[in-house]
């Protein structure tokens, strides 16, 4: 398929009240100078032993070393504090402003750009959780409290940041609001049944910037091939997603970065 034909489709399924679905993974974030998860992120030293991110964002981990997990976890939110929206953010703003109730944003990106952007959180699901949030490691309640009440990203790591980390109700211990790997998804915190249902009613589904690699995303592109939906990746590179879409008759490939795509998509789709 040719971009002229994807653009008159995106054009008709807008008028068609069609229901567009975006599932954003690291890539999106990677312009924003977020280094992505499966790239060199480099590893993290607890005592003598160097960890891979994979170890390090487990239940396991952080209930044998929490400090050392928190540590690691601070070091990311002091640099997502710093990090600003790119282009692909901006411009999955307004896809949500032109597409008005037909658009979800399904995020695997836990470093809280896409709201900071300025997309709404009525249509947002963050999948993964969002860094920017906290919450009572005992789950005393299902309350979710911002990092910033606690720790300002500005401020050095010590060991009187840890002792701020407490839960406000029961003064028991708090963990950073994400999805670790030995942990499954829920509705309550990650949107699960949310998203299988957006998944089943998705009429056009963009994959952007992810190798696809975690069960959720994989189940709602599985869906979408299922229901014969208009699928468009956007990646510069290849990934599971893509070589399934090379032999799809309604899937279009974008080899390009996000920054650059997303804008471009959008403007054509306004004219
Ligand atoms: P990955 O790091 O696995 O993949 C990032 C993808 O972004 C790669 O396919 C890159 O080619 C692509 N990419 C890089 N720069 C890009 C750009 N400028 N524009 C578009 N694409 C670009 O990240 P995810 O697929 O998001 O889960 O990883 C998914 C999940 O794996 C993470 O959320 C995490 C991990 O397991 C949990 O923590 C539960």
């Amino acid at each position: 398929m040719s971009q002229p034909d994807v653009i008159a489709l995106l054009k008709k399924a807008k008028e068609n009240n069609n229901h567009f679905t975006f599932l954003v993974g690291a890539g999106l974030s990677a312009e924003s100078g977020i280094p992505t998860f499966r790239g060199e992120d480099g590893y993290w030293v607890i005592g003598s032993k160097n960890y891979h991110p994979q170890e390090m964002a487990t239940r396991q981990m952080f209930t044998k070393h929490p400090k050392e997990v928190w540590e690691w976890y601070l070091s990311r939110i002091k640099a997502y504090g710093k990090s600003i929206p790119n282009e692909g953010h901006y411009a999955l703003v307004e896809f949500e402003k032109h597409l008005q109730g037909q658009f979800s944003l399904v995020s695997q990106n836990v470093d809280g750009l896409n709201l900071k952007a300025g997309n709404s959180i009525d249509h947002f699901y963050p999948i993964h959780g969002d860094l920017t949030f906290i919450r009572c490691f005992n789950e005393c309640s299902d309350e979710l409290y911002k990092i910033r009440d606690f720790f300002n990203p500005e401020e050095e790591i010590t060991k009187e940041t840890f002792d701020r980390l407490v839960c406000p109700k029961c003064k028991g211990i708090t963990r950073p609001h994400v999805l670790w790997f030995d942990e499954a998804y829920d509705e309550k915190f990650y949107r699960l049944n949310s998203v299988l249902e957006i998944a089943e009613k998705t009429d056009v589904l963009f994959t952007i910037g992810t190798t696809g690699t975690t069960s959720l995303p994989h189940h709602i592109f599985q869906t979408a091939l299922q229901n014969r939906t208009l699928i468009i990746d956007i990646n510069p590179d290849d990934t599971i997603f893509s070589q399934v879409l090379y032999e799809y008759d309604n899937g279009f490939v974008i080899r390009e970065k996000s920054g650059s795509a997303l804008p471009k998509i959008l403007k054509r789709m306004k004219i």
